[in-house]
């Protein structure tokens, strides 16, 4: 296999964005755009690429400085041509190369290895869409005998080349051979005084190169960001995709447009997710799981049959079989549920292992604590696990009972079947077994009368 270099122009200034944000580093579906591209090629397998940065370069560069990736700093945007000019001393010799844009960020690993395959000694490919309007794109000028010859920019169009639909999408794939032989030749005598790097595929035409045309598999693939209407238009075609993907897969959706994934969902088949659900990062659901209306479930794992009640937002936990959350459930990171637990409404945990069986149903904070199975913990109950410096942990055993609004202070530990009455404030150890009951004595006082008014 033959290397393969990828060249992502990253530039331009974005303007029309009205933001302070290089565009490229906006984000579609919670990654910024260029990561999506990065991403793409990534897949490919071995590839180096080589981003081409300019407007807001620093901020580009502060966040890709550590990845595999070469930025490449072009000081003055003199046009697409000069871009590709800036990376080619970073390009290896023997490469095959893909040209792509930091803000088109749909492109697809199948296109590029479609447009890789096109690429040989004497022939290039070329990325192209034929479009009902094709205002503002540069047009693919053919020969008569199909043969692609040139493209013409729409401020360089005649009249009779504006009425063609076929336009460039920008994406091409030469080797860098051919771009080094060809870039040094684009002028910038066009009407807009740049270096077009369109300009190559009448120069390898000239060479007798054949230009190979490819389509994407989709409009929303060659489709770029230039405002945020954009942005916002193609976040729900991507959307779009992946919740097709996730009803293809078995999964239904109380409504698909209501749906947004930001990052990798895996799900088994026969889940429910209920409307404006948000699933962020790594997310794994087993089968037969419901998920309520207005969820967000970040970087975590449910297993089977889970049921997730409205409102419940779940962060780096693991959640057992047949688990019951929410509604209004808050599962902070290090939250390890087992099989058949409870943690209901108003109940927020926090690097909290609980043992299959055991609830917490009720308007409570356990945080660093272990639970065994089986305990029931009553409502409003705290774990101070914080001194204000220090945290510490609380260790309930197997079948304890905890009563409503009790403070546990930790370090602490309640043995097995332990039983904490309720209103206590627990300091030290519970052995197995044992009640213990710490609140004040209750005293009735006969004979009270009741303030009046004076
Ligand atoms: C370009 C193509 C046009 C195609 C269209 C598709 C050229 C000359 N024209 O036009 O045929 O239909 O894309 O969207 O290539 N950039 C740099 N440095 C520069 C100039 C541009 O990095 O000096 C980057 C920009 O950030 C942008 C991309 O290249 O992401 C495209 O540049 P732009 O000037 O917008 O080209 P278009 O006019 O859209
Ligand atoms: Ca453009």
């Amino acid at each position: 296999m033959t290397k393969t270099d990828i060249v992502i122009l990253a530039a331009g200034k974005g303007t029309r964005m009205q933001s302070a944000l290089p565009k490229v580093l906006h984000k579609l579906a919670g990654k910024p755009l260029l990561g999506h591209v990065l991403d793409a090629a990534a897949a490919l397998g071995d590839c180096h690429n080589i981003v081409v940065t300019g407007h807001g370069g620093d901020a580009v560069r502060a966040l890709y400085a550590s990845s595999n990736v070469t930025l490449v700093e072009q000081t003055q945007q003199l046009g697409t041509g000069h871009a590709v000019l800036t990376a080619l001393p970073h390009l290896r010799e023997d490469a095959s190369v893909v040209i792509l844009y930091g803000d088109v960020p749909l492109i697809t690993t199948a296109t590029l290895t479609k447009m890789l395959s096109a690429v040989s000694s004497n022939s290039l490919g070329l990325l192209t869409v034929t479009l009902g309007n094709p205002h503002g794109y540069g047009r693919i000028v053919r020969a008569a005998d199909g043969q692609i010859e040139s493209i013409v920019e729409q401020k360089d169009a005649s009249p009779e080349q504006q009425k063609l639909c076929e336009v460039n999408t920008g994406v091409m794939a030469l080797t860098t051979e051919q771009l080094a032989r060809w870039l040094p030749m684009i002028g910038n005598s066009n009407a807009q005084g740049e270096y077009y790097l369109t300009d190559i595929i009448a120069l390898a035409r000239r060479d007798g190169c054949r230009v190979t045309s490819v389509q994407p598999s989709s409009a929303s693939e060659v489709e770029g960001v230039n405002n945020r209407q954009q942005l916002a238009a193609l976040e729900r075609a991507y959307q779009r995709q992946l919740a097709e993907q996730l009803m293809a897969s078995g999964t239904t959706l109380a409504d698909p447009a209501r749906f947004d994934q930001r990052g990798t969902l895996s799900a088994g088949t026969d889940n429910f997710i209920d409307v404006n659900c948000v699933f962020e990062g790594d997310v794994t659901i087993g089968s037969g799981v419901t998920v309520g209306p207005n969820c967000l479930i970040i970087n975590s794992t449910l297993g089977d049959n889970v049921t997730v009640n409205a409102n419940t937002v779940i962060e780096q936990a693991t959640i057992g079989d047949r688990a019951v959350l929410g509604p209004f459930a808050r599962l902070r990171p290090g939250t390890q549920l087992g099989s058949d637990t409870k943690v209901g409404n108003f109940v927020e945990t926090k690097k909290a292992i609980v043992g299959p069986g055991s609830k917490i149903n009720h308007l409570s904070y356990v945080g660093d604590a272990e639970l065994g199975a089986n305990v029931n913990i009553g409502a409003g109950t705290i774990t101070c696990n914080y001194d204000g410096v220090n945290k510490f942990k609380t260790e309930i055993g197997d079948n304890s009972f905890v009563g409503s609004n009790s403070t546990l202070i930790a370090p602490l530990s309640i043995g097995v079947d332990g039983f904490i009455a309720a209103g206590s404030t627990v300091n030290s150890e519970v052995p197995a077994g044992h009640l213990a009951v710490a609140r004040s004595k209750q005293r009735n006082i006969s004979g009270w009368k009741r303030p009046t008014k004076k």
